[in-house]
């Protein structure tokens, strides 16, 4: 097994899936509020996905996945599964796509804040959100992956965060996870070059206090074990000759 560098008609349908996976972050945008529940902004994800976009809901029945996106709330890292939760003034969700189209995968995330969420909480959003950019900026070929990983966790831990070491990044094209894995911790000048046509995502989750994360009974959900507010932000990315291109851009925002 190696990492698969894509053509360029493959690249094109990267590009549509990324796409589409940006533009449901967008409809859901207006959703997500006080009073709504993971599940309910599920079902409408779940609708747009099927029916405007005529794609597949990458999560759903993967490895046994029960729901068509993830909702991760405060504690939360990664992996929670939409329900009857209520989102409250003073939450941070992440949500988090993965679109299937023309067998191509489109894999993004961001967090959202609901009303004012407290200093530590809005905080390790931002945060989170740097070190997603600041990895972004290191792609281009040439550039280690162990180059990313320091540059995400330089800037988290200066910032008095940690990183989740248990869960990466990862290629990405016909499979939702292929080679290499891209950690978001790590030392400069080790792992393997990137190389144009490589698709990947960058998606560093950043807990406000101690690493340490465990596993709920769900077997998804992934928690702060000192309960700490987390956070974390997805792109996927193609190295282009000369740096890179984000396939997930959301409308509307910046990177
Ligand atoms: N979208 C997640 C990622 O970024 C994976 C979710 S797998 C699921 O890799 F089964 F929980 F949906
Ligand atoms: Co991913
Ligand atoms: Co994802």
């Amino acid at each position: 097994m190696s990492v698969i560098i894509k053509t360029a008609k493959e690249i094109e349908k990267m590009r549509v899936a990324g796409r589409l996976a940006g533009e449901v972050l967008q409809m859901i945008r207006s959703h997500v509020k006080a009073g709504v529940t993971t599940g309910e902004l599920d079902r409408i994800c779940h609708d747009y996905i099927v029916n405007t976009q005529k794609a597949i809901p990458a999560p759903l029945n993967y490895h046994g996945f029960p729901k068509s996106i993830c909702t991760s709330v405060n504690h939360q890292v990664c992996h929670g599964i939409p329900g009857d939760k209520i989102l409250k003034n003073g939450d941070i969700v992440n949500i988090d796509i993965t679109v299937i189209k023309d067998e191509f995968h489109g894999d993004t995330s961001k967090m959202f804040m609901i009303g004012e969420p407290n200093i530590r909480s809005s905080r390790v959003s931002k945060i989170a959100h740097e070190c997603l950019v600041i990895g972004i900026e290191q792609v281009k070929p040439g550039t280690r992956l162990g180059d990313i990983g320091y540059a995400i966790q330089q800037h988290a831990e200066s910032s008095h965060c940690s990183v989740v070491r248990e869960y990466c990044g990862h290629g990405i094209g016909r499979g939702f996870h292929e080679e290499p894995q891209v950690l978001h911790y790590g030392k400069p000048g080790t792992g393997i070059q990137l190389e144009a046509g490589m698709t990947f995502t960058i998606e560093p989750m950043i807990n406000a206090g101690k690493r340490h994360v465990k596993l709920l009974n769900d077997n998804w959900t992934v928690v702060t074990k000192d309960h700490s507010p987390s956070a974390q932000w997805e792109h996927t990315l193609l190295v282009t000759d000369d740096g890179y291109e984000v396939l997930t851009q959301c409308p509307g925002d910046e990177i």
